[in-house]
């Protein structure tokens, strides 16, 4: 195995963020608009929204934004908020319509590509020019086959800060579409609402110095990470398999067969991939772990984890629980750490913050980029 840290130069330890970071909502509002806000924040799983009319809405910062799949079977998304008097359009987290989206207020009605196609008594209305009463779109790209959607009146380049992140860790742009994620189908999801602010989770999985304390069946299954070297840090190394292991599943016991475009030296590895701010990727040869974060507020996190497997598993009606049992474990092992270190984060003990061990020293560079992004504003050394 191949391990050679990034940041050699680094200081035997460097200090982590101060405790007030994942505990005050004033830098929770600031994260809204300069991170969720301004970057490709991955919303939906295309397949989710199989047929025209079907739409979900899902918390981007301090917005709520809704995804539709129109007659033409495309995605859009927009604000969900009706451009008459400003009501919540749609109040469901998921549905499916008919006609279109109609105002529960005062009953304009939207068509699934934004246009106000009818109001009650819109005909005596000359001064309304329905042309300028649209719902407010919002950018909208799709990868991996998720929306990812962009609320910035410049959305930064698409292939810089999302798939870049997969370019970054696996070394070649290639590696991560040979599982052909977006023809993958939906084995299992598991939503955690994880009390912990979305930056601890974000910490927690960019380390494997966790692992050996924390996760015994993953370790199992991942020997190297035993040693608390985190693989999610080494360019275009993947953890291997241990010997006697046949799939990445809960007992070791054999997964199913290798997704067909998967190269040889990635076969028996895992891959795992953070793409900022919100989302991480699993790689392993039969399936795709892949999770989804919905900051809710500076001490709450959903987390949706979707198991992705080839359509023909999926469609067998095969037992997937082996392979899902084994990252359900990790995900409550995590968030349950999560959750033991968030109220420390409003102790006296955390004023200052803590340390990085070497091994950590990657999320040192995830606070210089938290910090950039919010203008530069570093007060570490203010005590709240
Ligand atoms: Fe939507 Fe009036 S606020 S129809
Ligand atoms: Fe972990």
């Amino acid at each position: 195995m191949t391990t050679t840290p990034l940041s050699p130069a680094s200081p035997s330890l460097i200090a982590t963020l101060p405790g007030h970071y994942y505990t005050d909502p004033e830098v929770f509002r600031q994260e809204q608009r300069h991170v969720f806000e301004a970057m490709w924040f991955c919303a939906v799983r295309g397949a989710d929204l199989d047929r025209p009319g079907a739409f979900r809405t899902v918390q981007v910062g301090r917005e709520s934004v809704l995804v539709t799949r129109t007659r033409a079977g495309e995605l859009r998304a927009f604000l969900n908020i009706c451009r008459h008097r400003g009501a919540r359009l749609c109040t469901q987290e998921s549905g499916q319509v008919r006609r279109g989206l109609q105002c529960p207020y005062h009953a304009w009605t939207y068509d699934l590509d934004g246009r106000l196609v009818a109001a009650p008594n819109l005909t005596k209305m000359p001064d309304v020019d329905r042309s300028a009463y649209g719902l407010v779109a919002v950018a909208l790209r799709e990868w991996l086959g998720y929306a990812w959607v962009c609320l910035a009146d410049t959305p930064p380049s698409f292939e810089e800060t999302v798939m870049g992140a997969a370019v970054e860790r696996l070394g070649d742009a290639a590696a991560i579409e040979r599982y052909g994620t977006e023809r993958l189908a939906l084995g299992r999801r598991m939503t955690y609402d994880v009390r912990a602010n979305w930056k601890l989770i974000v910490e927690n999985f960019m380390e494997c110095y966790h692992c050996a304390t924390i996760h015994p069946e993953l370790t199992d299954v991942l020997p190297e990470f035993a040693d608390g070297y985190a693989a999610q840090y080494y360019v275009g190394h993947g953890a291997e398999f241990g010997e006697e292991v046949k799939g990445f599943t809960v007992d070791g016991s054999e997964g199913f067969g290798r997704l067909p475009e998967v190269a040889n030296d990635q076969d028996r590895r895992y891959y795992a991939v953070t793409i900022k701010p919100t989302v991480f990727v699993n790689l392993v040869p039969d399936h795709v772990i892949l999770h989804r974060m919905f900051p809710l507020a500076e001490d709450r996190t959903v987390v949706e984890c979707d198991w992705l497997y080839a359509p023909e598993v999926v469609a067998s009606g095969a037992d997937v629980s082996k392979s899902v049992e084994l990252f359900h474990r990790v995900n409550t092992q995590d968030f349950e750490a999560c959750e033991r270190t968030q109220p420390a984060m409003a102790s006296r003990a955390y004023r200052s913050g803590g340390v990085l061990v070497p091994t950590e020293h990657h999320i040192g560079i995830f606070h210089e980029w938290l910090l950039e992004r919010l203008g530069g504003r570093d007060d570490r050394d203010l005590s709240p």
